[in-house]
């Protein structure tokens, strides 16, 4: 089983960046239960400070294409591939070698900014997901409408199954309730800490995959 877990970094400069407020805990605790349920378990994880779950093999990253690059070299060896990641949607266009400093006349920097790749939805359209060989699971964190934002998502993702949580409600929280989307519906899993739900979902994943 392969996870992506945490925020990415992106550099502005070397001493700024760009970043959100994702914990990393929902990915972590559903390593740490997938590997309780006997899966091998590679964790590929942005910037947190989170210990590894015992028998998890984890890749540090810090950028989305770091991210991606990491999780296209694992995801050959996985059958399910998790993406719990909050992965940044847009990279400065071009990071600053050198800090960038105020010249004193009040004038602040342009940025401009690149969309980072899809890796979710790039592993999702990868001939084995299609196959069915590879089962995908995208995680949404919504501020509001969840029901109908998952449900796109879903659709845009092209995953078989899309779980989605109010994000500001839970970002660094030690507990959550989800909502399964899949092509028959929704079905929620309600309030818990995210270890109890991490292994419900697991659970549940692995009654999709029997
Ligand atoms: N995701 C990804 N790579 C990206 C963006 C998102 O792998 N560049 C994955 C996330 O890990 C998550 C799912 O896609 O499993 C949905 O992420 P989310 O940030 O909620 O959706 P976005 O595609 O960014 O859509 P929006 O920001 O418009 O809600």
């Amino acid at each position: 089983m392969l996870v992506s877990a945490g925020p990415t970094f992106e550099a502005i400069d070397p001493v700024r960046g760009i970043t959100n407020l994702s914990s990393g805990k929902m990915g972590f605790s559903m390593a740490r239960a997938a590997r309780e349920a006997g899966a091998e378990v590679t964790l590929v994880a942005g910037p947190v400070h989170l210990p590894t779950p015992r028998g998890v093999n984890r890749v540090n990253v810090q950028s989305a294409l770091q991210m991606h690059c990491a999780v296209l070299q694992q995801v050959d060896a996985s059958q399910v591939f998790i993406a719990t990641a909050a992965v940044a949607d847009w990279r400065p266009a071009s990071a600053a070698d050198q800090k960038i400093k105020k010249d004193g006349s009040g004038q602040t920097p342009h940025l401009s900014f690149i969309e980072n790749p899809d890796i979710l939805a790039d592993v999702a359209r990868s001939p084995r997901a299609v196959a069915g060989d590879l089962f995908c699971v995208g995680f949404a964190a919504e501020s509001h409408d969840l029901l109908a934002h998952a449900t796109a998502k879903r659709a845009r993702k092209g995953v078989p199954l899309l779980v989605g949580n109010i994000g500001p409600a839970t970002f660094g929280q030690d507990d959550n309730a989800l909502l399964l989307v899949d092509s028959q519906g929704a079905r929620e899993l309600p309030h818990a800490s995210k270890h109890h739900l991490a292994r419900a979902l697991i659970a549940d994943i692995a009654r999709r995959l029997a």
